[in-house]
């Protein structure tokens, strides 16, 4: 097993009101090569704070992050970050952000960008809005094409903090769908954040259960469900099973452990 993404005591703290706030707390984990691993936790137990260290974006102040063996010290192509909510360029249609990423790749021709654009962007369920503005698009729209942009710059690394929160029901589940054909055919590694339990499950080869105060890990629990995965899983009585054992860890947590309300 080739270790991508390895967090070895990791820690972030911030300075508060002229105290140190320690959002993540000595976090050691290693995420395989095309592992596809999830973290939940409640709000506030340090689960960005953990994903924008890998992303380079948040400097540890104790241990550090290694991805490929080498310490993160910025952002890098190799690691596609999306967010909860996605700053598109207002002024840029949707094919032209999508091809933007690309625009900073060399060797990759005008045509070229075009042709994986339009495919992600089909992908994404796009097809007919690729000349519109962000502006003009739905919420859940302007998601999908922050992800598409993500995926078309074919990081090696996803790093998503809370993707779909923003997204209906019904296209939340096509999104994971899509997210774990793409991640099959291109393999990629994924740490994905979420709040929803099933959606942690669903995707995972192993999910991270997370306590506050400090930010620590609580619990790993194995997915053991093969994938491709399907509607099948989700009724399995195993994926109940696994499902209880997650929302037991991140919902039983010791009182000041309690998810804030
Ligand atoms: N830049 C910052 N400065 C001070 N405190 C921060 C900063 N970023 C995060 N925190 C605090 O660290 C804790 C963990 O935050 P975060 O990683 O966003 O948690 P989560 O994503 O699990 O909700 C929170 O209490 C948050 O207020
Ligand atoms: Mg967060």
């Amino acid at each position: 097993m080739n270790t991508k993404i390895s967090f070895q005591q990791t820690s972030c703290a911030f300075p508060v009101n002229g105290a140190t706030f320690v959002a993540v707390d000595r976090v050691s984990l290693d995420i395989a090569d095309r592992e596809v691993v999830t973290v939940v936790g409640p709000s506030g137990c340090g689960k960005s704070t953990l994903l924008n260290m890998a992303a380079g974006l948040v400097n540890p102040t104790g241990g550090d992050v290694y991805v490929d063996g080498t310490p993160v010290r910025e952002p890098g192509p190799e690691r596609g970050v999306i967010f909860q909510q996605y700053a598109l360029f207002p002024w840029l249609t949707v094919r032209a952000n999508v091809e933007f990423g690309l625009t900073l790749q060399r060797g990759v021709g005008r045509a070229e960008r075009r042709r994986r654009a339009q495919h992600f962007i089909d992908l994404v369920g796009l097809t007919d809005f690729a000349d519109a503005l962000p502006k003009t698009l739905s919420g859940g729209m302007r998601q999908r094409c922050a992800i598409a942009r993500a995926y078309a710059v074919n990081p090696s690394i996803l790093l998503m903090d809370e993707p779909f929160g923003a997204l209906d029901a019904l296209t939340r589940v096509q999104m994971q769908d899509q997210l774990l054909r793409a991640w099959s055919a291109e393999q990629r590694t994924i740490m994905f954040i979420t709040h929803d339990v099933d959606e942690a499950v669903y995707l995972a080869n192993r999910v991270v259960v997370m306590a506050a105060r400090p930010g620590r890990i609580k619990e790993i629990i194995p997915v053991e469900l093969p994938y491709p995965r399907s509607e099948a899983h989700r009724l399995s009585p195993e994926f109940a099973k696994i499902r209880n054992r997650v929302w037991h860890a991140v919902y039983h947590q010791t009182p000041e452990e309690e998810p804030a309300t």
